[in-house]
């Protein structure tokens, strides 16, 4: 579990530019701005750089996906305990490019946490915030699906939808945190996203796909202590 400061998630998704070492690499520029600002990055690699970019830096390590099959004779798939053995620290669940039901959901949050393991449940509306704040993640995060991937951050195209999200997560579950994402660029962006009631922000293209990753970086983190 992270410090109950505010966070800066990257999802390094799948992007070429986060193949392989190049995954290392930009973990590796996370931790240094993490290092260096004090503030918590934890960094999502593509599932097989996981374990080599647990090993590689002291920043907290995310699975960006987790399947909800036993272990044993389920092929193809990465259970809770995989992610545990390669030294992630937590992982996403229910991103809106690897949708899951909510009992695989429910189950999913509740076999992490027995495992140690931090949660990010991904949300694309208030009703499933709603729902998915029930089950006591670490943290739930509001993505409008149609913004993800844009230059236009959802802190400026549909600020009621992360206010809202804030406030149906507190009703239902008081201690989960709240993060949004969804076209975030910048630290103004970060910085609104704070006002709007979030512990913070879950972004992808901004850094991953910036040629100064180090510099978006700690531009996205000023936002935060603003
Ligand atoms: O998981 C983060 C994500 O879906 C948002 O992507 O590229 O809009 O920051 P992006």
């Amino acid at each position: 579990m992270e410090s109950n400061d505010a966070v800066i998630a990257v999802n390094f998704k799948t992007y070429a530019e986060a193949v392989g070492p190049r995954s290392v690499a930009l973990a590796k520029t996370c931790e240094a701005v993490a290092k260096e600002t004090g503030f918590t990055i934890i960094a999502a690699p593509p599932l097989p750089d996981l374990a080599s970019v647990a090993a590689s830096v002291s920043i907290p390590v995310y699975s960006q996906h987790v399947d909800d099959v036993r272990q044993g004779s389920t092929t193809g798939h990465v259970t809770p305990e995989n992610v545990a053995a390669s030294g992630a620290s937590g992982t996403l669940i229910n991103h809106s490019e690897r949708r899951m039901t909510i009992a695989h959901i429910e189950s999913l949050v509740g076999r992490c946490r027995a495992l140690g393991l931090s949660t990010i449940v991904c949300t694309n509306n208030i009703g499933v915030t709603r729902a998915c704040a029930a089950f006591q993640p670490d943290f739930v995060a509001i993505e409008p699906p149609e913004l993800i991937g844009g230059d236009v951050s959802v802190t400026t195209a549909n600020p009621g939808i992360v206010s809202d999200s804030v406030g149906a997560a507190k009703a239902v579950s008081p201690g989960v945190r709240v993060l949004c994402g969804a076209g975030v660029k910048n630290g103004a962006d970060v910085e609104k996203a704070v006002e709007l009631g979030t512990d913070g922000v879950l972004l992808a293209s901004g850094v991953v796909k910036a040629t100064d990753p180090a510099k978006v970086l700690a531009d996205l983190v000023s936002g935060l202590r603003r």
